[in-house]
């Protein structure tokens, strides 16, 4: 390729280590790491142990990725581990077979369809904040994680036990995905080797939410489809009964899996970042309040009002930049491409930070700087469509951004209806780069509204 010689070449991170090249650095601060990595250029190699790797920190060339250029990559490395929990559901099936599942499924994340599950969101949310005592301290994360597996499992699944797997979720999802995390530092074959309780706990853990995924497929199975139900159980099942020889038991389990883990673990990111910037931000929360009071009152939240609660989607908009709960991903190319006028060979792993990008001094004016009214139309169209991408682009997009929209509007300003969120300290919260990017426990005072 005449381009791969033109182009300078690829600049090489500093700081290699013999054997572990940029594994300790990546895994002690991801975050840090990847940020200086930006700073060095939007393609800069590195090496994990002593393979190497590009990161692609430049918006435009990660749309070529995304969008462009899809055709030549694939899921990468980090999605393997992921394997043995979501097997070939809908994030990581790849071709032909990927795209006939996503149309297959597509129906219930549209946003007609996702707009009848507002109030089901509604409903799980006022039961957690009507609980609530004026002056509690709440443990926010931990209270977004448990309403966001409920939400969920009722829209999506409608299960008749809500109670018991939405405890069996709880219980055994963190633990699920910290293994799957352990598993992409240290080789699983290692890890299950040693007989260490985490070890232990992880394939437990794993074993019960199978078990839940089978119990609630068997379920469906017995009842039969009720006339009324339109959920993504349905469509897989309806798929099933006419004929689809591809959705086997077992595909419909992944999809289970898959659609369990990327609802639950996503979610409670995006809600507990808004509420940390509103605790720190008492005159955003005030304009969020007034906005709730104007459009709703005191009536509950409905699908309707959502699209004028426009000053509480410009909150959740920034607090997805500021944190964007997916907050680094990678690919795997599977033929020779050109990137920024660089030749990429097939088999090539490109890892990409959203985060770095959503911070990029050069995208974002003052970018560490919480402000959503940057997302007022007049200012926002300064922004390259590629500048934000907390969902991914292209066809490999979140099937579930409109679920997460209405979901997070839809629980914010339910709480902002009764209640004020205070921080408990002036120290600030440091995100925790997990499967998701997370603020931690996140504890918080609720203070009831006077009105
Ligand atoms: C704020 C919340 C969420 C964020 C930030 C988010 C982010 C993302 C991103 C970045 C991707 C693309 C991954 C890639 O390019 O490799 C993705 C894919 C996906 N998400 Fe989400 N997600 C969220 C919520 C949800 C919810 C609520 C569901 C389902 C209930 C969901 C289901 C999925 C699925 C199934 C895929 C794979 C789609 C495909 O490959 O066709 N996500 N998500």
């Amino acid at each position: 390729m005449a381009l791969a010689t033109a182009a300078p070449p690829v600049p090489p991170m500093p700081g290699r280590l013999p054997l572990a090249g940029h594994a300790v650095q990546m895994f002690r601060n991801p975050l840090k790491f990847f940020q200086s990595v930006s700073e060095r250029g939007g393609l800069v190699r590195i090496w994990l142990g002593t393979k190497q790797a590009y990161v692609v920190s430049d918006h435009d060339m990660l749309y070529d990725i995304l969008v462009r250029k899809a055709k030549s990559f694939e899921k990468g490395m980090q999605f393997d581990q992921a394997r043995p929990l979501l097997g070939n559901g809908i994030l990581l099936s790849e071709g032909d077979f990927h795209r006939r599942q996503r149309l297959l499924m597509q129906p219930a994340f549209h946003h007609t369809r996702v707009a009848a599950y507002v109030e089901v969101m509604r409903e799980s949310a006022s039961e957690v904040f009507d609980g609530w005592r004026d002056g509690q301290e709440v443990t926010m994360y931990d209270m977004f994680y448990e309403l966001a597996v409920r939400i969920v499992i009722k829209a999506l699944f409608s299960t008749d036990m809500v109670e018991q797997d939405v405890a069996q979720v709880y219980r055994s999802m963190p633990i699920v995905i910290s293994g799957v995390e352990k598993r992409a530092a240290i080789p699983p074959a290692l890890l299950d080797r040693l007989p260490t309780r985490s070890s232990r706990e992880f394939h437990s853990s794993v074993a019960r939410l199978y078990a839940m995924g089978r119990r609630i497929i068997a379920d469906y199975r017995a009842q039969g489809r009720k006339p009324d139900q339109d959920d993504l159980m349905t469509l897989l099942f309806a798929a099933q009964d006419g004929g689809n020889k591809e959705m086997t038991d077992k595909q419909i389990q992944d999809e289970f899996m898959t659609l369990l883990t990327a609802g639950s673990e996503t979610t409670p990111s995006a809600m507990s970042w808004s509420a940390m910037l509103l605790g720190r931000h008492p005159e955003v929360q005030r304009r969020l309040q007034e906005e709730v009071d104007t459009v709703v009152g005191d009536r509950p939240v409905a699908a309707e009002d959502l699209r004028a609660l426009d000053y509480t989607r410009r909150v959740i908009q920034e607090a997805l930049r500021l944190y964007p709960p997916v907050w680094a991903l990678g690919r795997k190319c599977v033929q020779d491409v050109e990137l920024g006028g660089h030749h990429i060979a097939a088999g090539t792993e490109v890892l990409y930070s959203i985060y770095a990008v959503h911070h990029d001094p050069k995208l974002y004016e003052n970018p560490e700087a919480f402000d959503p009214d940057r997302w007022l139309p007049e200012r926002a169209k300064g922004v390259p469509r590629s500048a934000f991408m907390p969902f991914g682009a292209g066809v490999r997009n979140c099937i579930g951004e409109s679920f997460s929209w209405f979901e997070t509007q839809t629980v914010l300003a339910t709480m902002a209806q009764q209640w004020t969120v205070q921080p408990v300290s002036a120290e600030p919260v440091k995100p925790v780069a997990m499967g998701a990017l997370v603020p931690g426990p996140l504890p918080m005072k609720v203070v009831r509204r006077a009105k």
